[in-house]
């Protein structure tokens, strides 16, 4: 394998054009619960609703928002629905990778056309807010992009929502929007998948990350990142690489059981202020050992926070030749070790954090090592 290369994303005529992330769904056990929990520990704000109080027998989806992030949380009523299914399988976790789109239709007959495993047809869904068309095809494992299109729709969220004007009081963290969400998949299928979002969806490769990059004594695993050609959605691909031990990949794709969302990242412009509100409300993030600090600076040059502060908050740092970049990883966000978030402040830095891997997985593995994984 080579060292990391970082090309230009080519601007040839773009067949799959996306505005962005429109949301995130997850399938989770209990969602009002969960809901709370996004609430009071991210600041997020329930803005929608749907449910047997909005006449949907069969399940409850919490609409939470903070900035341009959007996240549904939805859990059945019903033992053989395929929300249920896949939540027992799985765990709580991504279901829905949803893009934002000006035409559904198009992302789908496209998207198809070139391969694409069909999840949902471009269905037109209609309130009195207006109209949204949503479309949808599978990528690894039960993971689905969804397309939606919502220039005429002026609701909370989509057709069958409700907002909810009531909601409890937030104080937000500071979180502005998804930069990137990670994949994890199958020893062997990392290209496959690369294959996937570069002939399917027209993305392009970004950056590739080796096993020597991001190897430690005891495990390792294989990374490439592809972007769509504006670069707003981008999608790491991991896979997991020979180590004397078990790879934190294997561990997840063990306990995910199969294939599924990693890590999803979300950018702040100030991450020393989120990160404290982070932790003063419980959410936990991985311990990164002092010493990283000892050398930091020689690694990465100048940076304009105070190392102190950083050092506290154990953020990590990172530079490429377009500047630096803040990151810090939370502990899984449920019991199986699965899917967990990253907070990212980007300053100039357009990669994601290379130099930190070993850092993070020295520190991953005494955790892994904890739960008698390793
Ligand atoms: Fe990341």
């Amino acid at each position: 394998m080579e060292t990391p290369t970082l090309e230009t994303v080519a601007t040839d005529v773009d067949f799959l054009p996306l505005n962005g992330t429109d949301h995130l769904e997850f399938y989770v056990g209990n969602a009002k619960q969960s809901a709370y929990y996004y609430q009071t520990a991210w600041g997020y704000k329930l803005v929608a609703y749907a449910g047997p109080e909005t006449g949907v027998r069969d399940r409850a989806s919490y609409v939470l928002q903070q900035d341009k992030i959007r996240l549904v949380l939805t859990t059945s009523m019903d033992p053989n629905s395929e929300v249920t299914k896949h939540q027992s399988q799985h765990g709580d976790g991504v279901k829905f990778l949803s893009l934002w789109v000006d035409d559904a239709t198009a992302s789908f007959n496209e998207t198809v056309k070139r391969g694409a495993r069909p999840y949902m047809e471009p269905t037109t869904m209609e309130d009195e807010f207006g109209t949204v068309v949503v479309s949808g095809i599978y990528t690894y494992g039960e993971t689905v992009h969804k397309f939606v299109e919502r220039k005429n729709y002026k609701g909370a969220f989509l057709p069958g929502y409700k907002a909810v004007p009531n909601a409890m009081d937030v104080t937000p963290v500071g979180l502005k929007y998804v930069d990137h969400c990670v994949g994890n998949v199958e020893l062997g299928k990392m290209d496959e998948w690369v294959e996937f979002y570069e002939n399917v969806m027209g993305f392009k490769l970004l950056l590739t990350f080796d096993d020597k990059d991001i190897s430690t004594e005891y495990s390792a695993l294989m990374s490439k990142v592809v972007s769509n050609g504006n670069g707003y959605v981008k999608f790491p691909i991991n896979e997991p690489a020979d180590g004397k031990k078990k790879s934190q990949i294997e561990e997840y794709l063990d306990f995910y059981r199969g294939p599924g969302v990693q890590h999803i990242a979300v950018e702040t412009d100030d991450i020393l202020e989120t990160v404290a509100d982070l932790r003063r409300r419980g959410v936990e993030f991985l311990y990164v050992p002092e010493t990283y600090y000892d050398d930091v600076l020689d690694r990465v040059g100048h940076v304009e926070e105070d190392l102190e502060a950083l050092k506290k908050m154990n953020i990590l740092i990172d530079r490429d030749d377009s500047g630096y970049l803040l990151q810090i990883f939370t502990k899984p966000v449920e019991d199986r070790p699965t899917l967990f978030y990253e907070i990212i402040q980007r300053k100039g830095a357009k990669s994601f954090g290379k130099g930190n891997f070993k850092a993070l997985f020295e520190s991953i593995e005494r955790e892994q090592a904890s739960r008698g994984n390793l």
